[in-house]
């Protein structure tokens, strides 16, 4: 049987030459202001033989950015630079959506517009430390945003949203629905503690992604938009036991909007399968760190029908040309954990190809 993987796939009327998607990945190599430095564009052009490639989460206003030198889009410097970032892939013949991701309470006041507390669905405070500037600090307790401000944050992805596509020529975008950033706050009960319509009933705890989400379609169109989602993942202190009736109320909501892709961050046994049931449209699997990335088992998730796309992050960072070695069963180069969060482009964009070392 030919393999899955590298058969093509329609994706809101664009054509993908294969159904491996570039998970998102923070790299955290951007410059001053959060504008794509040149770096950025080398390593995501040496990428375009992805499907897909979903960029490293940036942030949709500058109160948006959980850590230091992640890229923004709600600049026009920003979106000019990002242009060279997407022309680039596009030139090698590749496909470019941009994550939109509010970080909401994983942030620091040394990250924010003068040094403001991060804002949050409620004042609780995350366990643990935060990668700052000056080093790893305290979590703060964050400032619960306003209903006013909540709406005013959904405007805030609009406009990132059309910058991204109308400026920055991304071929669409991806809401960070996932792993404890702000959507994922309004979601989790432990994060959201509100009482006005943003809080409470699974109703209102998935009212803010479904949204933003929806206000991100009418801007650029829902064939451009992805979301992506992360049931009953802990990361960044994230405590949500009532998942089945959230989760059924995001699909409920955002399935009448036919997006180009749900994107779920496999979780335990259960949650994937029933986000999928009540899908119809284009779903992407990320199988997480449950699986290695081998040919086999990534066919194996687009065989049984469990993902129409599959998305990898640590073996797409560490092989530019993935889909290339993965179709001739070479090695992979391992990824060094060291050069994942900033520094130099050692560790960046200098892995080498399959040529580079044959
Ligand atoms: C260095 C690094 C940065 C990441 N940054 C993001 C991010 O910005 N947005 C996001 O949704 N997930 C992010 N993730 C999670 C990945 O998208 C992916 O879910 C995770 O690495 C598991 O997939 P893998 O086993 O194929 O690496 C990041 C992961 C890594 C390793």
């Amino acid at each position: 049987m030919p393999s899955p993987l590298f058969s093509p796939y329609t994706l809101g009327g664009v054509q993908l030459p294969n159904r491996l998607v570039m998970a998102p990945m923070t790299r955290n190599r951007a410059g001053a202001d959060g504008v794509p430095t040149d770096s950025m564009t080398t390593y995501y052009a040496q990428r375009a033989g992805a499907g897909l490639i979903v960029t490293e989460g940036t942030q949709p206003s500058a109160a948006g950015q959980g850590y230091p030198n992640t890229p923004g889009i709600h600049t026009a410097e920003q979106a000019v630079a990002w242009r060279r970032v997407t022309d680039a892939v596009h030139e090698q013949g590749g496909r470019i959506y941009l994550q939109l991701m509010h970080a909401g309470r994983i942030s620091h006041p040394s990250l924010q517009p003068d040094g403001a507390l991060p804002v949050a669905p409620s004042a609780v405070r995350p366990a643990g430390q935060v990668v700052t500037t000056e080093g790893l600090q305290d979590f703060v307790e964050p400032r619960a945003l306003t209903t006013d401000e909540v709406e005013a944050v959904v405007q805030e992805f609009a406009a990132a949203a059309t910058l991204a596509v109308d400026q920055g020529g991304f071929d669409g975008v991806e809401v960070h629905g996932a792993n404890g950033y702000l959507p994922h706050q309004f979601l989790a009960e432990g994060t959201n503690q509100r009482t006005d319509r943003y809080g409470g009933s699974a109703e209102n705890r998935a009212r803010f992604l479904v949204e933003a989400t929806t206000a991100v379609a009418e801007a650029v169109g829902a064939e451009r938009v992805g979301v992506r989602l992360s049931p009953a993942n802990s990361f960044n202190d994230i405590v949500e036991h009532e998942t089945e009736d959230v989760y059924a109320a995001v699909v409920a909501r955002l399935q009448p909007l036919e997006l180009a892709y749900l994107h779920v961050v496999e979780g335990p046994p259960g949650v994937t399968e029933q986000i999928r049931a009540a899908w119809s449209g284009t779903v992407v699997v990320n199988p997480a760190f449950s699986l290695a990335t081998t040919p086999d088992n990534l066919d194996a998730l687009l065989a049984d029908g469990r993902a129409d796309l599959a998305a990898v992050g640590r073996a797409f960072l560490a092989n530019p040309d993935l889909v290339a070695r993965l179709e001739v069963g070479a090695d992979l180069n391992a990824a060094d954990e060291n050069s994942f969060y900033g520094g130099t482009d050692t560790g960046y964009i200098d892995y080498p190809t399959l040529d580079q070392v044959a």
